[in-house]
């Protein structure tokens, strides 16, 4: 099966069973539900999901252990979305193809739909925490997965990267930007799932290696989207960190550069798998996929 095939396999792969977690709509919060599944099933690339999934079956792991932590990872991602597209953060109005979550639900619900997405994260990774053998794996992986979306994470870049609108920032700052924003859920996706597989610390390191290299990258791309995107194919609208002033790769970097850069941390993440041999082949094209993206 080629590459593309096969992602969109896996994608859709998870894509079920986001349907199957995701939070029945009825109670008196039954609105919150709604609004909290309107952004979680709006689609999306399920890239976090699936670098839990392949690095879990990569580090030799064959059940479902791997899900409640792809399905939360997922829902953390959606939360960070919701929360980004806020009229207080970005103040964008177009997400997966379709009106922000605060467009729809009024921003009172878009801020609690978010914190629920968070919170309901939490309670499907401890769910299923215990059931296994070596329970000590199934909380490391938590413990990483809290990590990447927190202050010394997610939560720590997007801080620095809202103070940093309209700002000339050098390039460490730029990096601190996204490596945390950005590369960190990505480092905790495929931290936890290696984890969950009770991976060897020299398959971790390389593994964490690779991660902040197409983590970085990600994030590269992203910036050279919002300025080269097709907004039909990308589902958000361009232009929004230019109008927001932001600080980004080719804002700071310049564009030739920013892809040059990109192209290099790619090879870099790509030989940090060279210890997995041929069994590397899908993290490796999804490496390659990360810059020939066009969504
Ligand atoms: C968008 O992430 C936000 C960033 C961290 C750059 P994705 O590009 O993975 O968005 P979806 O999940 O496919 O919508
Ligand atoms: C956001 O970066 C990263 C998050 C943690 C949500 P951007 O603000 O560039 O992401 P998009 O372009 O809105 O998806
Ligand atoms: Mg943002
Ligand atoms: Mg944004
Ligand atoms: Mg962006």
């Amino acid at each position: 099966m080629d590459f593309k095939a096969s992602l969109s396999e896996k994608s859709k792969y998870i894509e079920e069973k986001i349907r199957i977690f995701a939070p029945k709509e009825e109670g008196y919060q039954k609105s919150v539900i709604e609004a909290m599944n309107y952004s979680l099933m709006a689609g999306g690339k399920r890239l976090r999901p699936i670098l839990i999934m392949e690095t879990y079956r990569l580090c030799g792991g064959k059940d479902d252990r791997f899900l409640p932590y792809s399905i939360a990872i997922e829902m953390i991602h959606t939360y960070s979305l919701v929360h980004d597209d806020l009229p207080a953060l970005d103040n964008d109005d177009l997400r997966r193809g379709k009106p922000t979550n605060h467009k729809v639900y009024g921003e009172a619900m878009a801020i609690l739909a978010g914190d629920a997405l968070l919170n309901h994260a939490f309670q499907i990774m401890l769910e299923g925490s215990l059931k296994y053998d070596k329970p000590e794996n199934s909380l490391r992986a938590a413990y990483e997965i809290s990590k990447g979306a927190g202050i010394y994470g997610m939560i720590g870049g997007q801080v620095v990267d809202v103070e940093s609108e309209n700002k000339k920032i050098d390039k460490d700052k730029l990096d601190f930007i996204h490596l945390n924003k950005t590369a960190a859920m990505i480092v905790g996706s495929i931290r936890s799932g290696a984890i969950l597989a009770d991976s060897s610390e020299e398959k971790l390191e390389a593994l964490s290696n690779y991660a902040n290299n197409i983590g970085l990258a990600f994030q590269i791309i992203d910036d050279i989207l919002d300025i080269e995107g097709d907004e039909k194919i990308l589902g958000k609208h361009i232009g929004s960190d230019i109008d927001n002033e932001k600080s980004t790769y080719p804002s700071i970097i310049g564009m030739e550069e920013s892809k040059k850069i990109a192209k290099k941390l790619i090879e870099n993440a790509k030989s940090e798998l060279e210890i997995f041999g041929e069994n590397a082949e899908f993290l490796t094209n999804l490496a390659d996929y990360i810059i020939a993206r066009d969504k």
